[in-house]
């Protein structure tokens, strides 16, 4: 009998990703998402690209009720469901400490009280805060310096108290450095509302002439080239490690892993193999460092290749490549 996954957020950028390699791989997958920051039609796509439609329930973590009656039956958890904007997070911290922390302990009520003790969670390497030695390992000291990444933080603490009191649970907390990217077919995406806040959409909008020109955040770091450098990630590598993460889950207690390549890429070096794999100029201004940024972070990803046989595969060319192909192709998201 095949396994049923829950997907909290699946609906969204790396939600969406995930289900379709669940799919693949002959897991059923249900979906619980409040679509805040996604779109129903994704749910068509995914069924284009899998030939399989995955079931949908719209509903909020929050909500207790919707969410035992949704669950019911499904074997794991992966939970994307959150509010991921840095800034936003600053300016509004109530809406992410309710959404994000009282939103997952409500969850994690749910799941105990249903006896569904298995836990794929969407960390960050923002956790880490700056950097005090690189590449950063999973025990580097955590100092996240804004809400969201503090919100992070407290989810990650309260899976280690749940559990320390029932070695029951079974807990794998994935930190994804900079997921970027798209599914190879241009059906999937990332599809930010209103002005991208990330580097490659930001680039993708200005390659598709919907922005005139990228601002880089500063050329004035201790960088080869001056500015941020950056461990991204192809976003259906890292759907894959959640893959890995639940096929070894039951072998689990509590674990972290980070979920990035290894190599750091400058905001200079991503424009050019942009540039390479779009065939457009992205025509950029240097202007200010934008407050909150580290000069270079990067995973040391040996802990998840060695105890979960799990290797990024793709790099910055392929990820600029299928960034473009998806951005391309729809030029609005998916409206
Ligand atoms: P996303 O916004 O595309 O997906 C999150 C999904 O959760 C959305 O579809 C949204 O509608 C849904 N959602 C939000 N609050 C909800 C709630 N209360 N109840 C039900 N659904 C809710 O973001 P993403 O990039 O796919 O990120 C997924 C997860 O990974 C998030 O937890 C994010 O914090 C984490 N993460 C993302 C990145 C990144 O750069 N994209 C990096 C590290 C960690
Ligand atoms: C990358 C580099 C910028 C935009 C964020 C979150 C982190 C995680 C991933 C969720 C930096 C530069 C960017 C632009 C630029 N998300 N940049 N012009 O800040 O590393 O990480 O997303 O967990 O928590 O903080 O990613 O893509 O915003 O920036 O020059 O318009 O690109 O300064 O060096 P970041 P990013």
């Amino acid at each position: 009998m095949s396994k049923k996954i829950f997907l909290t957020g699946g609906a969204g950028y790396i939600g969406s990703h995930t289900a379709v390699v669940l799919l693949e791989a002959g897991y059923d997958v249900v979906i619980y998402d409040n679509l805040s920051n996604s779109k129903y039609e994704v749910i068509n796509r995914i069924e284009k690209i899998t030939g399989k439609r995955p079931e949908f329930i719209k509903g909020d973590i929050r909500d207790s009720k919707t969410l035992e009656k949704a669950i019911e039956g499904c074997d794991a958890v992966i939970h994307f469901a959150g509010l991921k904007a840095v800034g936003e997070s600053v300016e509004k911290p109530l809406e992410y400490y309710d959404n994000n922390v009282c939103g997952s302990v409500n969850l994690f009520k749910v799941m105990q009280k249903k006896n569904i003790k298995k836990i794929v969670f969407s960390s960050s390497a923002t956790v880490y805060g700056d950097p005090q030695k690189l590449p950063l390992t999973e025990d580097h000291p955590l100092a996240p310096v804004n809400p969201y990444g503090k919100t992070k933080y407290m989810i990650e603490e309260i899976l280690k108290d749940l559990y320390n009191s029932d070695k029951n649970w079974h807990i794998a907390v994935l930190r994804y450095f900079n997921p970027v990217g798209a599914h190879e077919s241009g059906l999937i995406g990332e599809d930010p509302q209103g002005i991208p806040n990330n580097l490659m959409p930001y680039i993708s909008q200005v390659a598709v002439g919907k922005r005139e020109y990228l601002r880089v955040f500063g050329n004035d770091y201790d960088t080869p080239d001056g500015t941020g450098i950056r461990d991204y990630i192809h976003v259906v590598d890292l759907a894959k490690g959640h893959l890995k993460a639940l096929e070894k889950l039951d072998e689990i207690g509590y674990e972290v892993y980070n979920l990035g390549t290894g190599r750091g890429y400058s905001v200079l070096e991503v424009v050019k193999a942009f540039e390479k794999a779009s065939g457009k100029k992205i025509p950029y201004k240097i202007v200010e460092r934008r407050p909150g940024d580290v000069a270079v972070c990067y995973a040391d990803p040996s802990k998840a290749e060695k105890e979960l046989n799990w290797k990024a595969e793709y790099d910055i060319n392929k990820m600029c490549k299928d960034s473009w192909n998806w951005q391309s192709k729809n030029p609005k998201g998916y409206e």
